[in-house]
């Protein structure tokens, strides 16, 4: 299946692959995913049999071509994916991201066809799981300050690798990882770069699993490198590239965060509206009074702000595969302006579900517990700002 969005359009419009898809993944997801949220959320464990159906249906490498073992669609596509899986259960959709869009992103990007074939293939297919590990302890929105080592060894051959990552999406179950760490401490960001990392070898080691307030079916964790030797054509990109790779990554990864924020916004929204409609106090459907309409009025308005930011992001995308012009503002702007909307949202359906919106009967309070963390991974909404303030003052 082929979609593609004409890269001079100055609008969207979606084309009948894409309103395929969207019918594809949104049954899929109302009908095998929405079903075990609840209790994949109080587990905790991950959700792999779902997580392999749609590595089979193509979503977990949906921007990488057939030829490398993906859907060969667009990033539309991809996001019209996300915001259909984030309606039914956020965790998912925070698994289908990381694999997506920090993932193969960086690989399809970045990587040589020897790179590509080794690592790309198997997870864009869903064979395997990839993840993306940038974040440490001492070093999270500051991300070039990273303590973490990788050293050339004598012969040339292997770089050693030693060091501590933390908040790692997948860490428990990644089979690869791109990870970022230092070769030239000395040069601070300059001498961060990036490797391929195959999990099976020895030296890779799984942390503990951190145990959150939401998404809890993605499994999060910290990865420990002891001595962990990388083969120097395992390198992605050159030395010192690291932190543009990873910056350039994240770009992409915030369209699909911004994605996933919309999706959750859209579930408590329409929960939202329907037990406004049902609800009855003072003899009527609540629905009927103004302080719930101002609720509902705002939430879908900004709701559909954030579409359109979405969009625009989408558009500088598809633009920048021509021009090669970074497209950091837009996916920004969208991933500050979706994160702090579903924030909103799902605070305000909480509220019109009084009562039964703190309970854990209705989906409600996951949603609101999600929604949480859209505001803090791939970049704070603070850093957000930061990013977009610098932009548009030329700082950098
Ligand atoms: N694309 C390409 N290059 C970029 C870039 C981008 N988007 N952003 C910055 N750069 C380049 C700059 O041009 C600059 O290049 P030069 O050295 O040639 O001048 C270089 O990178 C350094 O840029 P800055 O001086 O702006 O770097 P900084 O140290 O001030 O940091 C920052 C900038 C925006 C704050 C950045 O550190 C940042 O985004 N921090 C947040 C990190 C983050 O999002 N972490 C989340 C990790 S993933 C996760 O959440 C877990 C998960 O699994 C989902």
């Amino acid at each position: 299946m082929v979609a593609l969005v004409e890269p001079t359009a100055l609008t969207l419009s979606l084309t009948d692959e894409h309103l395929a898809l969207q019918d594809m993944v949104r049954k899929f997801a109302q009908k095998e995913i929405a079903p075990i949220a609840t209790e994949f959320d109080e587990s905790g464990d991950f959700p792999l049999d779902t997580i392999r159906k749609m590595g089979a249906m193509g979503l977990m490498g949906i921007e990488v071509p057939e030829s490398y073992g993906g859907a060969g669609m667009d990033t539309l596509a991809y996001v019209l994916t996300m915001i259909e899986v984030a309606k039914a259960d956020a965790s998912h959709s925070t698994i289908v991201s990381v694999n997506n869009s920090l993932y193969c992103h960086a690989i399809l990007k970045f990587g040589t066809e020897a790179q590509k074939q080794q690592f790309l293939v198997p997870v864009a297919s869903g064979e395997k799981i990839g993840a993306y590990s940038l974040t440490e302890p001492m070093s999270g929105s500051d991300a070039g300050t990273m303590q973490s080592r990788a050293v050339l060894n004598d012969a040339g051959t292997h770089y050693i690798i030693n060091g501590r990552k933390s908040w790692v999406t997948s860490g428990p179950v990644a089979d690869l990882v791109v990870l970022f760490t230092m070769t030239e401490p000395e040069k601070k960001h300059k001498g961060v770069s990036a490797f391929l990392i195959d999990a099976r070898q020895p030296g890779f080691i799984r942390g503990k699993k951190e145990p959150k307030l939401g998404i809890r079916a993605s499994a999060t964790s910290e990865i420990v490198y002891e001595n962990y030797a990388c083969p120097v054509e395992n390198m992605l990109g050159k030395p010192g590239d690291g932190f543009k790779i990873a910056m350039a990554v994240l770009d992409a990864g915030r369209i699909g965060i911004a994605s996933q924020a919309l999706g959750i916004a859209e579930a408590a929204y329409a929960a939202s509206v329907q037990y406004a409609r049902e609800r009855q106090a003072f003899g009527e459907a609540i629905g009927s009074f103004q302080m719930i309409q101002q609720k509902i009025a705002d939430m879908k308005t900004r709701i559909e702000a954030s579409r359109q930011l979405i969009y625009n992001a989408v558009l500088a995308k598809e633009r920048s595969k021509v021009t090669g012009d970074r497209y950091t503002l837009e996916a920004s702007m969208a991933k500050l302006f979706a994160s702090e909307t579903a924030a909103y949202v799902t605070d305000e359906a909480v509220q019109i579900h009084g009562g039964m919106g703190y309970s854990k009967e209705l989906p409600v309070e996951r949603y609101y517990r999600d929604a949480r963390i859209t505001r803090i991974y791939e970049g704070t909404s603070e850093i957000q700002r930061m990013v977009i303030a610098r932009q548009e003052l030329g700082l950098r």
